[in-house]
């Protein structure tokens, strides 16, 4: 929100800085300035300074204005400190320009829409109807009173209840649509929530800006989260930050886990700093919100696959966002745990005593860029330093990175020196894993793949020039299937013209005119006439036929075989950490199947 210079002006000579920052910090007169212990970083003789409209300090290097000086030491944000400030300075924060102002009412309404909601699914979890909900929450170990600090509730049963509910407060579907709790329905706007549990997304000021809701026991997918909405940014919310916030101030540490579940089971066992991203990886701006409360978070990476890979990111991100007082303590869990379960298993003790395991950044960057790496030819030694002093290159903080270089080649040297004393042993990155190798690159297609590929092309072209109605089913695999480069200006028409005709005229007068129209039909009918040999081609043959040799035309494609070997790979990972869901593992023995059935039916496809 833009502010008047001017105002920031008044501000800053209505409130002399050292009247602000003597509220908190003892100052003395030295000469023209003042000093005083620095707040910033603990010192017993004052090295930190005050002068006309500026503070520094000698010691940590701390520096900047009243505004700076509020957002630091309070964790305010940049309007919350200017609030502040012009609360004290007795003057009006001026109202923004206009379309700010109403940009701002709406907020204002989304927010009030978003609180009569979480009344109500509140109202529902505890009484009648959300009996098996609050039952649910209470298995899973959480108290009445854990369930009523984070307001959770009751998404109901759908079918508009919410909608009926809220239309005696005056609230509209088109309402409930903006605040991403509905969504337009084909027989207008559906519940986006139901038959779940509902957690409330708060932003750091406890503004509601969202739901998220989980089903109870199995079934996918298991969490739903809000719709981006004008109040709610995924790559920027934080679950449970407005009570971490309270609580990081008061000296709780700041923990950053994966899960809604993690995050309150945590803060019922005393660890009152949590905090998760909602469903992504930690974003920029998350890492942002994180050092405003707390120079050296933990983050918490549950023991499977996807931890191990979240882990790796998160410290590739850190590192291009570094600075001496902006850094992250990594901690890895035993493998199949997450902060719940193992709170759950072994109690507090049993997270207190994983949270002191918890590595530096330097000691985790280490281990995983040495993990994987043969140090025991010297190629092999100068990989590694390069990959370490490339990780140190990446961290913009010149100072901070010469540190960084400095600790790693120290680390690198001791390795081989004294391997008993390892700088960041034992264990290197203790449970983080060597990076994954590299995805193997399929080896191309030989020539004679191709061509017999190009063949194929060309028969399943002629295939819907002759049926044009098949393509109402086919175009997605057509449009992925390499062509001869000769046939793609019929691709293209065919394509162009399946897109305009309605369905019920897609017939071979129409397509035939379509193709006239564009000097195309002689290249048709030739194609047609090379091929109608072909069984699937011949004069007597069906749609139905034809269908069927496309398909199988198909299914032993280069795209096809990719294809499958992707969608496979990729349920293979989701299942590897998901091995429990049963529907994750029929797909997976169906693409292996069909992977297996293409290679076989293509033995020019060799070694994929
Ligand atoms: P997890 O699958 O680790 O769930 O997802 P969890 O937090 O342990 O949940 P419980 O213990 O089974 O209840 C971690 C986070 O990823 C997001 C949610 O934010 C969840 O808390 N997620 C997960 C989704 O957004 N959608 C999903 O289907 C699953
Ligand atoms: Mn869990």
């Amino acid at each position: 929100m833009a502010l008047p210079a001017n105002f920031l002006e008044e501000l800053r000579t209505r409130l002399p800085i050292a009247t602000v920052i003597g509220k908190t910090v003892k100052l003395t007169r030295s000469g023209r300035e003042r000093k005083g212990c620095c707040p910033f970083h603990g010192e017993k003789t004052p090295s930190f300074y005050v002068y006309d409209d500026h503070y520094h300090c000698f010691g940590c290097g701390e520096h900047g204005d009243i505004i700076t000086f509020v957002m630091k030491s309070t964790g305010a944000g940049f309007m919350e400190a200017v609030e502040d400030l012009a609360g004290q300075a007795g003057l009006e924060v001026p109202k923004p320009t206009p379309q700010a102002a109403e940009a701002e009412a709406r907020r204002a309404t989304l927010a009030e829409v978003l609180e009569e909601a979480c009344k109500e699914y509140q109202l529902w979890l505890w009484g009648q109807e959300g009996r098996p909900a609050l039952d649910y929450l209470r298995g899973r170990g959480l108290t009445d009173d854990t369930i009523r600090r984070f307001q959770l509730g009751w998404s109901g049963a759908g079918r508009g209840a919410l909608a009926a509910a809220l239309r005696g407060r005056n609230i509209k579907p088109d309402q409930l649509i903006e605040a991403g709790l509905m969504k337009p329905g084909e027989r207008g706007p559906v519940d986006m929530f139901f038959g779940r549990v509902m957690f409330p997304i708060r932003d750091r000021r406890g503004g509601l800006i969202s739901f998220g809701g989980r089903i109870m026991g199995d079934g996918q997918p298991k969490y739903v989260n809000g719709p981006e909405t004008p109040l709610f940014s995924k790559r920027r919310s934080l679950y449970g930050l407005n009570l971490a916030r309270e609580a990081v101030r008061k000296g709780a540490a700041m923990i950053i886990v994966e899960g809604y579940m993690d995050v309150i089971a945590l803060s019922q066992a005393g660890f009152t700093g949590a905090v998760a991203p909602l469903g992504t990886a930690l974003t920029e701006e998350h890492l942002e919100e994180i050092w405003k409360l707390s120079p050296e978070p933990v983050v918490c990476f549950d023991g499977d696959a996807a931890g191990q890979r979240a882990a790796l990111k998160t410290v590739e991100l850190a590192l291009t966002q570094l600075s001496p007082d902006k850094s992250l303590k990594l901690l890895r869990l035993p493998a199949k745990d997450d902060p719940d379960s193992l709170i759950k298993r072994g109690g507090k003790q049993a997270f207190e005593a994983e949270l002191a395991k918890a590595q530096p950044l330097s000691a985790v960057l280490f281990g995983m860029l040495k993990a994987g790496q043969d140090t025991t030819t010297p190629e092999g030694r100068a990989r590694l330093r390069q990959r370490l002093l490339g990780a140190a290159n990446t961290i913009p903080d010149k100072m901070l990175a010469g540190e960084y270089r400095t600790a790693l080649m120290d680390a690198f040297f001791a390795n081989r020196q004294h391997p008993a004393r390892q700088a960041f042993q034992p264990g290197g990155a203790g449970r983080f894993k060597p990076a994954p190798p590299p995805v193997p690159i399929p080896p191309r297609s030989s020539p004679d793949v191709e061509a017999a590929d190009f063949e194929r092309g060309r028969l399943m072209l002629a295939v819907l020039l002759r049926f044009p109605s098949l393509i109402a089913g086919l175009d997605e695999a057509f449009a992925l299937i390499d062509l001869p480069p000769d046939e793609e200006g019929l691709r293209h028409a065919l394509h162009g013209w399946a897109a305009k005709a309605e369905t019920q005229h897609l017939d071979s007068a129409s397509l035939l005119t379509h193709l006239r129209h564009l000097g195309l039909e002689e290249s048709a009918q030739s194609l047609l006439r090379s091929t109608a040999k072909h069984d699937a081609l011949a004069a007597d043959s069906s749609p139905a036929e034809a269908v069927k040799a496309w398909w199988s035309w198909y299914q032993v494609m280069q795209v096809n075989v990719k294809t499958l070997a992707a969608q496979r790979d990729e349920t293979w990972a989701y299942w590897t950490d998901h091995k429990d869901d049963l529907a994750a593992w029929e797909r997976l023995k169906m693409y292996t199947l069909k992977l297996n059935e293409a290679l076989s039916n293509n033995a020019a496809i060799e070694d994929f």
